[in-house]
């Protein structure tokens, strides 16, 4: 699939369909009430990465909000095969957004023998380029005014859409978010800072989607024995850390050397930094 290249073919309810022809019911409930999760799988030449544990965060969500799971692990994998092959395959991102069906008439109660509507989409995989990676990005801190089970990868992203739009307008690549002067995580993406020779990131829990980048990248790092810390990292702890990380499939794994306007460290991606990103791209090759 070629960079900037969008979904051609669409995956609705059973069917492979051109994207024109893609449609959702106006009473779906993803668009009356945003009742619904979805996933994100980076793959890379035509290979997803980490589409197990991908899938299984998929059910987790679901299950937390008793949506049943339309599909087995086998069948979502199958899915994510042919939405690939459909679409040209090579560098992408698939999307499976499932929502709790479309039943005759709005109401709030779940409905009764309703289907979950299931999508799938696959566009190309925008990951960082050369001037990011060499002289990193800026972001903005901002309060974490979402609810609280951010741990279910649910489509209701009001909170991170206003928090990201933020920190476009200021030229930056990600807001991140903090309650209570706690770092709980980036608008969409996880945050790790390194603290003297520590490399520390916010503890999992109802607070944090529990990224599968920032799950990789650990144990990478663990098995290259850097020293890590899974903790509460608060807002003055991040504003003085020597490295600012950001992780998600699309971005990797992503220095951040500008907070709210102020350079992070020496201005330039860190040491600790560069030993991640390879990290991150011996684990990708591996996979
Ligand atoms: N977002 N936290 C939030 C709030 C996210 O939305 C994401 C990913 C992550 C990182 O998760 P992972 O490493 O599994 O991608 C953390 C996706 C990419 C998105 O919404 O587009």
């Amino acid at each position: 699939m070629k960079t900037g290249a969008v979904t051609a073919t669409a995956y609705v309810n059973g069917a492979f369909v051109s994207l024109a022809e893609a449609r959702v019911s106006v009473l779906d409930r993803g668009f009356l009430f945003a009742d619904g999760v979805y996933e994100v799988i980076p793959a890379y030449g035509g290979k997803s990465f980490a589409l197990r544990e991908h899938l299984a965060r998929l059910a987790r969500s679901l299950r937390e909000l008793q949506i049943a799971n339309p599909h087995s692990e086998a069948e979502w994998t199958d899915l994510a095969q042919k939405l690939m092959d459909q679409n040209g395959g090579g560098d992408c991102m698939i999307y499976f957004q499932i929502t709790r069906g479309a039943p005759e008439k709005r109401s709030h109660a779940f409905p009764l023998n309703t289907p979950p509507t299931v999508v799938g989409l696959c566009n190309a995989l925008p990951v960082p380029g050369e001037t990011a990676l060499r002289d990193g990005v800026g972001a903005v801190t901002r309060p974490d005014i979402r609810w609280g089970r951010c741990d279910i990868k649910s489509i209701a992203l009001l909170p991170n859409i206003l928090a990201s739009q933020a920190a476009g307008e200021q030229a930056c690549n990600e807001a991140i978010l903090h309650r209570d002067g706690r770092v709980t995580e980036g608008a969409s993406s996880n945050v790790f800072a390194v603290l003297g020779t520590s490399v520390v990131t916010p503890s999992k829990g109802p607070e944090i989607l529990s990224g599968i980048t920032r799950d990789v990248l650990l144990e990478a790092l663990r098995a290259a024995k850097v020293p890590v810390q899974e903790r509460r990292l608060t807002l003055n702890e991040l504003r003085s850390a020597e490295e600012i990380w950001l992780t998600s499939s699309t971005r990797e794994v992503l220095p951040v050397t500008k907070l709210d306007g102020d350079p992070v460290g020496s201005r330039k991606p860190g040491a600790l930094w560069k030993k991640a990103y390879a990290l991150f791209q011996d684990a990708k090759r591996k996979a």
